[in-house]
């Protein structure tokens, strides 16, 4: 993840920007640079690779001036060179940027038809292109910021300085986090609490659709039509040294929001987000020359390479063998070496699943780690690693990584599937635009739906057994949502493939089981309303989870109807995950247990 900081000070500022950078090492960069304004003018100093090398350039050509900006870059448009790090210049406009701009693209066409020239291979870029028009145009700065806000889409937190504004340094935000310290005749910004933690602890996060603009003194926010908001500001408990929950109550809560701004650095790793097209990489794994695959993992992880198998099989028609770590090595399925091994695991450290990849190893097969931390032993003892960048996951409870998880495995099924000749030019542009369309797609339903599922979780926290059911992708996703709701809220939760209920589950239904049920409008969603149907004639309360198509489809009287944008099924289970994942939260929430390390749960199991 990228990292933001600026400063209006009353000393010289850029020592004290690259020391907040170094705050923000643990999200993962490649390169970084400082901007400051000195008499009218900007200046900057850039650097590839770690911050060293920024330091040792700073130490000989120091930058002086006491308004500034900073930024740590972890590429997604445009290779990770000094060229292409922040903070970006168009005529007098700095900008640093974390996040996607979904229609950079066609900005970037119509700035360049007007006679805009493009330095970079960024995204940010269009922003300062954007922004030094408006101004060209006679706009002063915050009304060019807020033309500016009002024409990107996507998922960002962006600070700006402009040369002929010594006095303030403006900001915006929609997904991506970013929060305003308050100093004694210094103001500040920065991805989080960590950053701000050596000059202040009096901190307010920005909100999606919030636009700050501050002087030395203060700052004012507004929304992006320019009405005023009021952002609470809080002692933020963060050290230098510990990640910490932002403005959330744990870190679960921090994770789920964290989803949008994290899947945008997984997907860019693996699809490009502008041409729509997957990236071939020289990775050992050949999808064309493979018979099979054959994937085992743990817990979400496991639920997650379980929805994989249908994307696989569907999309690029590789057979998969799936399994759980702790059953997969002693059912001594028959493998061989035409086939690869598939081991997902946020940790990289889960006994059970690092014993399942020795197996398969031994067994001659190539090794790919679907991971989080790039240099765990299942990440080291992999022939290809397929890094799932989710930044580190504090709650034990797995959501950012789950999703993170599933938007690598759905680029990867997308690209075995265009390798072996099944899905041409036209489907991948159209499969990877919907991948690319998830961060803002989350974003809005992060922001949409919690009230409801607040209120709900309320209901929910009563009863001692519940149901979830799904169908296709979505049965994994009930799955999970079982594992979810028990581990932290310890409520008794089964996950049930919505056809099987009649072979047995559908015993158990009665007023005091709800039945939380899965179903976007997609193919199978007839078939499963007829398993809500058989649920209602026994007096079953039904939780419904669907989408705008779904709620105009269903007339079953329900518990509550959660209504998501409908969305192309290959996002689906990462979209259909927010609701899942908010429900267990605010049930544990209201049961009162300790949500980010429940009872008898550990972060990484290391043992077998
Ligand atoms: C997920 O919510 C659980 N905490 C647990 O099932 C976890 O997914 C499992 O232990 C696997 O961990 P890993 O991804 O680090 O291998």
């Amino acid at each position: 993840m990228c990292g933001i900081v600026g400063i209006a000070g009353n000393q010289p500022v850029a020592e004290r920007l690259v020391d907040a950078l170094k705050r923000l090492e643990y999200r993962g960069y490649d390169s970084a640079g400082v901007a400051t304004l000195v008499d009218g003018k900007l200046e900057r100093c850039r650097a590839e690779g770690k911050l060293f090398n920024l330091e040792k350039k700073l130490s000989e050509e120091p930058l002086p001036g006491t308004l500034g900006i900073a930024h740590t870059r972890w590429a997604t448009h445009g290779v990770p060179n000094e060229t292409n790090a922040h903070p970006h210049f168009v005529d007098g406009v700095a900008v640093v940027h974390n996040g996607i701009i979904e229609n950079f693209s066609e900005l970037r066409d119509e700035l360049t038809a007007e006679g805009a020239v493009f330095t970079t291979q960024t995204d940010t870029e269009v922003v300062a292109q954007l922004l030094a028009r408006f101004r060209r145009e006679g706009m002063d700065a915050k009304a060019a910021m807020l033309a500016m806000l009002n024409r990107i889409t996507g998922a960002y937190a962006l600070v700006v300085m402009f040369a002929d504004d010594a006095d303030h340094l403006y900001a915006g935000r929609f997904g991506p986090p970013l929060a305003i310290g308050y100093g004694r005749g210094e103001m500040f910004l920065g991805s989080d609490a960590i950053a701000l933690s050596p000059f202040t602890n009096d901190i307010s996060y920005l909100m999606d659709g919030d636009f700050a603009v501050i002087d030395r003194q203060g700052a004012e926010v507004t929304d992006y039509a320019g009405k005023p908001v009021k952002r609470q500001r809080q002692i933020s408990q963060a050290s230098a040294f510990v990640v910490d929950k932002g403005n959330h109550r744990h870190f679960m809560e921090k994770e789920i929001y964290e989803q949008p701004e994290v899947i945008s650095h997984a997907l860019s790793h693996y699809v490009d987000l502008a041409d729509h097209r997957v990236k071939t990489s020289d990775n050992v794994i050949d999808f064309k020359a493979l018979r099979g695959l054959a994937i085992s993992a743990c817990g979400t992880a496991y639920l997650a390479g379980l929805t994989a198998k249908y994307w696989f099989e569907r999309y690029a028609r590789l057979p998969v063998e799936i399994d759980v770590a702790s059953e997969f090595r002693y059912r001594e399925m028959p493998l061989s070496t035409d086939q690869a091994a598939f081991f997902i695991s946020q940790s990289g450290e889960t006994a059970d699943t690092l014993a399942s990849l020795r197996y398969c190893r031994e067994a001659g097969l190539k090794i790919g780690a679907i991971v989080n931390v790039r240099e765990s032993s299942i990440a080291r003892e992999a022939d290809a690693i397929f890094p799932i960048m989710a930044g580190p996951e504090i709650g034990v409870a797995s959501t950012k990584a789950f999703t993170c998880q599933l938007a690598v495995l759905a680029s990867l099924a997308v690209a075995a599937g265009k390798a072996r000749g099944l899905i041409d030019e036209a489907n991948e542009k159209t499969m990877v635009r919907h991948l690319a369309e998830m961060p803002r797609i989350m974003s809005a339903v992060l922001n949409r739906i919690q009230p409801q599922i607040e209120g709900l979780s309320r209901e929910l926290s009563k009863f001692k057994d519940v149901l979830y059911l799904g169908r296709g992708t979505s049965y994994p996703l009930a799955l999970e949502g079982a594992l979810k709701l028990k581990e932290i809220s310890y409520i008794h939760a089964e996950g049930y493939a919505a056809g099987e209920l009649k072979h047995g589950p559908i015993a158990l239904i009665d007023e005091n089981m709800p039945v939380i049920v899965i179903a976007p409008h997609d193919r199978f969603f007839e078939k499963t309303v007829s398993n809500m149907q058989e649920v209602a004639a026994r007096g079953g309360r039904i939780i419904f989870i669907t989408d705008e198509k779904g709620a105009a489809a269903s007339k079953l009287d329900t518990m509550a109807t959660i209504v998501l944008p409908t969305v192309d099924e290959i996002i689906a289970p990462m979209v259909f995950s927010l609701p899942v994942q908010l429900l267990a939260y605010h049930t544990a929430v209201f049961m009162g247990t300790d949500v980010d390390q429940p009872r008898n749960l550990a972060k990484s199991v290391t043992v077998e």
